[in-house]
C-alpha cells in the first residue's frame, strides 16, 4: 500500500473534440464544473499535496472552490510537457509516488483509487478496463487485416501511479525523442519498465465529445454514483 502519494491533474488542454466555446473541464455536469468535481474526489484522497497544471491563459481556475487547496502549475503544448510542469511544481523526491489523473475523468471510484495504490509494482500501475468488443485491425483503405485476441488488449485510463524520478526521466525521454505519448504508461514503457493494469469500470470515462456529457449525467443519477 502506497501510504504518501501527491496528484497531478492535467487540466491545460483545448478540449477541441468537445467543439465547445470553453475547455471542457469547465462544462457543467449534474450542476458541477467537471474539473471541480475531479478535485474534490483528488482531495479526499487525503494526499501530500494535488497540484493542477493549467493553460497559461486560464482565467477560470481561480473561480474553482477546490483550486485553492492545490499547488497550480503552468501547462504546456502536450500533455507529457503539462505532466512534467505538474511534478516539477510538487518538488518530490526520486522514490515518492505521483497520482496522475486527467481533469476529464470526475467518474472515477475512490475504491479504484485504493485498489491502485494497494496494487503497483515497483514499475507503476494503471487503471483500465479489459476490451469488451472484437478488435480489426485495418490497412490504409479500412480493409480488415486481422483480428488481434482480445483477451490481451485493455483500454488503459487514469489515475496512474509511478515514482516521481522514473516518470520524470521517461516524459522527458519521450519528450526529447518526439515520442508521441498519449499516457504516462507508454512513456514508462518506452523507456523499459512494465506498468502493472488493475482493473478498474467501464464508466470511469474520459469525458471527450458532446455524447459523452449525457453518457456521464445518466451515470451520477444511477446507483453505483447515489454517494458522490
Ligand atoms: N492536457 C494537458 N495539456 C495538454 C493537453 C492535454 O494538461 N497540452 C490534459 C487535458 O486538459 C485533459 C487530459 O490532458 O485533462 C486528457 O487530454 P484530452 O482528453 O485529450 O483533452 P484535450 O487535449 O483538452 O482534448 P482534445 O484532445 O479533444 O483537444
Ligand atoms: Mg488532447
Amino acid at each position: 500500500m502506497i501510504a504518501n502519494v501527491s496528484v497531478v491533474v492535467p487540466a491545460a488542454g483545448k478540449g477541441l473534440r468537445m467543439g465547445s466555446d470553453q475547455p471542457k473541464q469547465y462544462l457543467p455536469l449534474a450542476g458541477t464544473l467537471i474539473l471541480e468535481r475531479t478535485l474534490r474526489k483528488m482531495l479526499a484522497l487525503k494526499p501530500a499535496n494535488v497540484c493542477l497544471v493549467v493553460s497559461s491563459d486560464d482565467d477560470q481556475w481561480s473561480n474553482l472552490e477546490s483550486a485553492h487547496r492545490c499547488l497550480i502549475a503552468e501547462g504546456g503544448d502536450t500533455r507529457a510537457a503539462s505532466v512534467l510542469s505538474g511534478i516539477a511544481r510538487l518538488e518530490l523526491n526520486e522514490h515518492d509516488w505521483v497520482l496522475v489523473h486527467d481533469a476529464v475523468r470526475p467518474l472515477v471510484l475512490l475504491s479504484d483509487i485504493k485498489h491502485l495504490l494497494e496494487s503497483v509494482s515497483d514499475d507503476g500501475g494503471l487503471l483500465a478496463v479489459p476490451v469488451v468488443d472484437t478488435l480489426k485491425q485495418a490497412n490504409d483503405l479500412d480493409e480488415v487485416i486481422a483480428t488481434p485476441d482480445r483477451s490481451r488488449y485493455w483500454q488503459a485510463q487514469t489515475p496512474q501511479l509511478f515514482q516521481a524520478g522514473k516518470l520524470t526521466r521517461a516524459l522527458q525521454h519521450a519528450s526529447e525523442n518526439n515520442l508521441e505519448i498519449t499516457d504516462e504508461a507508454s512513456a514508462m514503457e518506452a523507456a523499459g519498465f512494465t506498468p502493472k493494469l488493475i482493473a478498474g469500470q467501464r464508466t470511469n470515462i474520459k469525458i471527450t465529445t458532446k455524447e459523452d456529457l449525457a453518457y456521464a449525467e445518466f451515470l451520477l443519477g444511477t446507483e453505483m454514483f447515489s454517494c458522490e
